[in-house]
């Protein structure tokens, strides 16, 4: 609780319709620190965190930076400096670079920082600086996430969620993407929430794994302590306490 942690989400539940899918989550993010929601497909990560974005309706309560957002309307979460890099990397194709990193900041009047953001983003990300006036379009997969969470760095957030940013992408761009991020965390200071599929690829990089399944946080811990035991590969999977086909709880 209180000001060390930029987010605490509390019981959030979330339903479709009539299908309850996330059922009463609860999780803190310390200020300065890169957590990864871990999961199968269809656990609710991505709900997670449109939830926490504003994009999907949730119950229960979400403090980000010491104020309840949960309701609030997703452009309200974003200029308090909650960052949301969907999944899906929407980059805007025909645009160039430039472009694509100048577009979320239309809100932002201080022009002279601004230009001082985009330089700061460009060192982060070299391989844009390289490609500054090309399409957007026309970069790698690899590039256009760095392409989306520069955008979103644009922005100045003091949380980023991103979902799913090593999809689709080689071992090696993912571990630079995650290079990245753990250097942003570091030195400028911004908290980062990432969901994974895969626990394996965030394990060197996160300060804590919270895995989720069937909509409900099954295990949280650091990776080091994580990676020791079975406790990871149970959680998943849904071995041990849980029946592996169904995922039902044994009694
Ligand atoms: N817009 C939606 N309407 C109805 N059901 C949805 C919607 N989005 C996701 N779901 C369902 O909610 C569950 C959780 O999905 P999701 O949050 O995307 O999980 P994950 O990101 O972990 O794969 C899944 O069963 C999925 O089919
Ligand atoms: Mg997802």
């Amino acid at each position: 609780m209180g000001q060390d942690h930029i987010l605490s989400v509390t019981d959030l539940r979330i339903q479709y319709g009539r299908v309850q899918v996330l059922h009463g989550v609860s999780f803190d993010v310390p200020a300065g620190a890169l957590l990864a929601i871990v999961g199968p497909n269809g656990a609710g990560k991505s709900s997670t965190l449109s939830a926490i974005a504003g994009g999907v309706a949730g119950a229960g309560d979400v403090r980000f930076d010491g104020r309840s957002i949960l309701g609030l309307k997703p452009e309200a979460i974003a200029r308090s400096g909650l960052s949301f890099v969907p999944e899906g990397r929407h980059v805007f194709g025909s645009l160039s670079v430039e472009e694509n990193l100048r577009i979320g900041t239309f809100m932002r009047g201080d022009r002279q920082r601004l230009e001082q953001d985009l330089q700061l983003v460009l060192t982060y990300f070299p391989k844009l600086k390289e490609r500054i006036r090309q399409a957007g379009g026309k970069l790698s997969g690899g590039e256009q996430q760095m392409l989306v969470i520069g955008r979103a760095l644009m922005t100045r957030p003091k949380l980023m969620l991103i979902d799913e940013p090593s999809l689709g992408l080689a071992p090696r761009i993912v571990e630079e993407v995650y290079a990245i991020l753990q250097r942003l965390r570091s030195q400028e200071g911004v908290s980062i929430l990432v969901n994974e599929q895969s626990s394996r690829r965030v394990m060197s990089f996160a300060d804590e794994i919270i895995v989720l399944r069937d909509g409900r946080v099954q295990l949280k811990g650091q990776p080091s302590d994580l990676a020791k035991s079975h406790a990871l590969h149970d959680a998943y999977f849904g071995t041990g306490t849980f029946d592996r086909d169904s995922g039902e709880a044994i009694p």
